[in-house]
């Protein structure tokens, strides 16, 4: 699947195994789930010994849909809506000094992705959002207010994408004359830049929109504090 293409299947935690086998729960063990998401690793956490699981997600819907998991594990699963970079604070207020281990499975959720209207999909049309949670400035307001030269390093480093200054410029040009507001009104400006050989593997818009979410989220910063 392309970093914000559309995801069919309901959301396949990789590298589950391996997480698994590096954390070794212990029974009475408590762990921390960075990025609760669909809850897949919590569920195989909680289902591997009889231990406990304090969940984050800064995604108010995910924290919402885990009440069920919650329900399920009644008692051994707290879920906190925040960033894991005020891990250390939120779990101190619930009363742990120390943990017994931490997972993180960065990036966007399948549910994210899947739903138009966050806003993450260059292949499904919807608001040029991008947040996580819901606070912050969206895409939307990246591609709209920020010059041209702000706009061409952001794609270039958290996207990768070598022709980012044309983009950039392109999308400068384009928001002269109507501001962007969908998704697929950036995807085409960006995907008429880059052109599209039978032999890519990805949109071309792949890049740009990784650099966007991954700026608005401040995914990197996240993972600095
Ligand atoms: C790839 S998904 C995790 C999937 C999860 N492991 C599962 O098994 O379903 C990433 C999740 O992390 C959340 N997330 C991303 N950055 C975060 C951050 N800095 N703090 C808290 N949650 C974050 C997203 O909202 C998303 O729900």
């Amino acid at each position: 699947m392309s970093d914000s293409g559309r995801s069919s299947a309901p959301h396949i935690p990789v590298m589950l195994a391996d997480v698994l086998d590096v954390l070794r729960p212990r029974d009475g063990g408590i762990y921390v789930d960075g990025t609760f998401g669909a809850g897949g690793y919590t569920r195989a956490i909680l289902g591997s010994a009889d231990c406990a699981v304090l969940a984050i997600d800064r995604d108010p819907s995910a924290i919402l849909r885990g009440r069920e998991l919650a329900t399920e594990f009644a008692g051994r699963l707290t879920l906190i809506e925040g960033c894991f970079g005020d891990m250390v604070r939120l779990v101190r207020a619930l009363g742990h000094a120390t943990v017994d281990g931490v997972v993180l499975d960065l990036g966007v959720s399948s549910m994210q992705l899947d739903e138009a209207e966050r806003g993450f999909s260059f292949q499904q049309d919807g608001p040029l959002d991008m947040r996580m949670g819901g606070d912050g400035l969206s895409a939307a307001d990246v591609v709209n207010t920020f010059d041209e030269g702000d706009l061409a390093r952001i794609i270039a480093v958290y996207g990768e994408e070598k022709r980012a200054r044309a983009v950039a410029k392109a999308i400068v040009a384009a928001r002269a004359q109507a501001e962007f507001k969908r998704t697929l009104e950036l995807a085409e400006t960006v995907a008429r830049v880059i052109g599209r050989r039978p032999q890519d593997r990805i949109h071309p818009a792949t890049r740009t929109f990784q650099a966007l979410r991954i700026f608005v989220n401040d995914e990197l910063g996240e993972l600095a504090r």
